[in-house]
This record gives structure tokens, sequence and C-alpha cells, in this order.
């Protein structure tokens, strides 16, 4: 099921700015019970990525609206939805006035392993590296040509995901998770302000972490920090939190602080889908 600026259909104009340059943003949201899950966190994202590219913010009240009725009958799935700059301009010159497009689309749950979840992944180094430009980090724009390489990088399905490093050789994220490493009761993570999203997980985990007072600390670090690890996760809205148990010839074990996280997620999760309206 789509929906484009409200309409149900699957067609796109091929002038749309998002085709023609990747001129616009996405939040990929889970859905259960019928709702989107931490919606509220989507678009305050999505908002200033908006903001960011200079693309009007959609009505909230409309695009909740859409965002509910098509969730409503699922019981899992996958919503992503997108927000382009639309249509015209001349070349890379912007149209005046901006009409966004919005696109709302449902996906299948992907049915990951409980494995994962329990035992934990294996991950591996990409070698493509994720440029720096502090306009464009943080935000969830649709330029993910990095990602798209990395991700190209291996087919071996025993590895669920490719951990990227900058043009410094600073570890930043997963292809599409953040990351966490556990050492000596503090949890690190690192610090988005040149490459990377702030995930919605990513945010949601450092609110876990403070009110728990456990020590959290967004920084820079290299390969040689992150594989001295005694326990190392990664997050996204879809997976929550996997513990990466294995990076190439390193091995982890599903740590006391990634369980406790994993534990107290399900928790907010439930406190958050009970006061929803
Ligand atoms: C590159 C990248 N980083 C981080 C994330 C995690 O973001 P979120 O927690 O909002 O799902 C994603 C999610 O798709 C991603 O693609």
């Amino acid at each position: 099921m789509i929906l484009i600026n409200g309409e149900c259909k699957r067609q796109i104009e091929i002038s749309d700015r998002g085709f023609q340059y990747g001129d616009g943003l996405f939040e990929t949201i889970e859905v259960k019970n019928g709702k989107p899950v931490f919606f509220d966190r989507h678009l305050t994202r999505l908002n200033t990525g908006c903001n960011r590219l200079h693309i009007p913010v959609p009505d909230p009240e409309l695009l909740t609206a859409e965002v509910f009725s098509l969730c409503k009958d699922s019981d899992q799935a996958v919503l992503k939805l997108i927000v382009t700059r639309g249509s015209g301009g001349r070349g890379y010159r912007q149209p005046d006035p901006i009409q966004p497009t919005r696109v709302l689309s449902l996906h299948p749950y992907p049915d990951y392993p409980l494995a994962h979840k329990e035992q934990g992944i294996a991950a591996r180094f990409c070698d493509t590296r994720l440029g720096l430009n502090p306009l464009l980090a943080g935000i969830k724009h649709m330029n993910r040509l990095e990602q798209i390489l990395a991700r190209a990088e291996w087919n071996d399905t025993a590895i669920q995901e490719g951990i990227m490093l900058d043009i410094n050789d600073h570890i930043i994220e997963g292809t599409m998770t953040n990351l966490f490493y556990v050492k000596d009761s503090s949890v690190h993570t690192s610090l988005l302000t040149h490459a990377g999203i702030f995930g919605i997980m990513r945010g949601i985990i450092m609110e876990i972490l403070s009110d728990n007072e456990i020590p959290i600390s967004e920084r820079l670090f290299n390969k040689d920090e992150f594989l001295s690890a005694d326990e190392i996760f990664v997050s996204n809205s879809i997976i929550g939190i996997w513990p990466v148990n294995q990076i190439e010839n390193s091995y982890f074990p599903v740590g006391p602080i990634t369980k406790q996280l994993q534990s107290c997620l399900e928790r907010f999760k439930s406190e958050a889908e009970a006061s929803r309206p």
C-alpha cells in the first residue's frame, strides 16, 4: 500500500527532485499493533532534516493522519516515509514555491532470526569510507551511496552488518545501524558531528543509559580502541538492539550492559505504547 501526497497511487513524476538528485529525506519506522512506534521522534528528526535542507515541513496533522490510517490494520510492518523537494526548478536551483512530495509505503517486517537479538551477530569492517560533511551529518537524507557501496562489499549471509569508518579512520556506524561499545562499565558511541545519522534508537539508548546512571560518552575512536571493547552492540528502529559477537577475528560476549539495555528498551517501548493516544 502506497500513499503519494495522500493519494493511493504508485507513480511519481520523473521530474521529482528526490529521483533526480536524492533531494529529500526519509524515515524507516516500525509499525506495531497498528501504530507507528516512536512516531513523534521520527517526525522530529524529519522536521530537523527539512529545516536543514530548507524543504517546507509537511503539515504534522495531515502527515500523522495519513500515517495512522496506513498503519491501522498491520500487526507488525515497516513504514517508509519519504519527503522530497518535489518537482521543478532549473538544474540544482530550487523551485519557487517548493511543493514537497510525501510518499508513505508499508512493507513486511523483516523476519530476522531471534538469535540475532539473543546470541548476537557477526560484523565486518567495510572498505568504503564515509565522507565528512557537518551540514548533512545527523539527518536522514536520501543520498545513501556510501551505505550502498559498503553493503555491496559482502554477500556472506553469516555476516549481518558492515562497520563503516570515516576518511580519518574513525569508527562511525554500521551500514544500517548506530554503534556502541562498552569498556569498563562505560558506554561509548561515535560522535556524529561530521558523518553518520542520529538514529532514533541511538537517542533512546542514550536516554536509557542516563536514566540508569550508566556513563555514556560520544566521542571519536579508532579500530584498536573499538576492538578492545568488553561488549559491542548495534541499534536501529527496526532491529532494536543486536549484540555483536564477532568482528572478523575478534570475539565478544553478549554482556550484562547490552542485556540490561535490551530489557530496558522493551519496557521503554511498552510505556511509550501505553501512553500513546
Ligand atoms: C546509516 C544508518 N545509520 C543509523 C541508522 C539507525 O537509525 P534509526 O535508529 O533511526 O533507525 C540507520 C537506519 O536505517 C542507518 O541507515
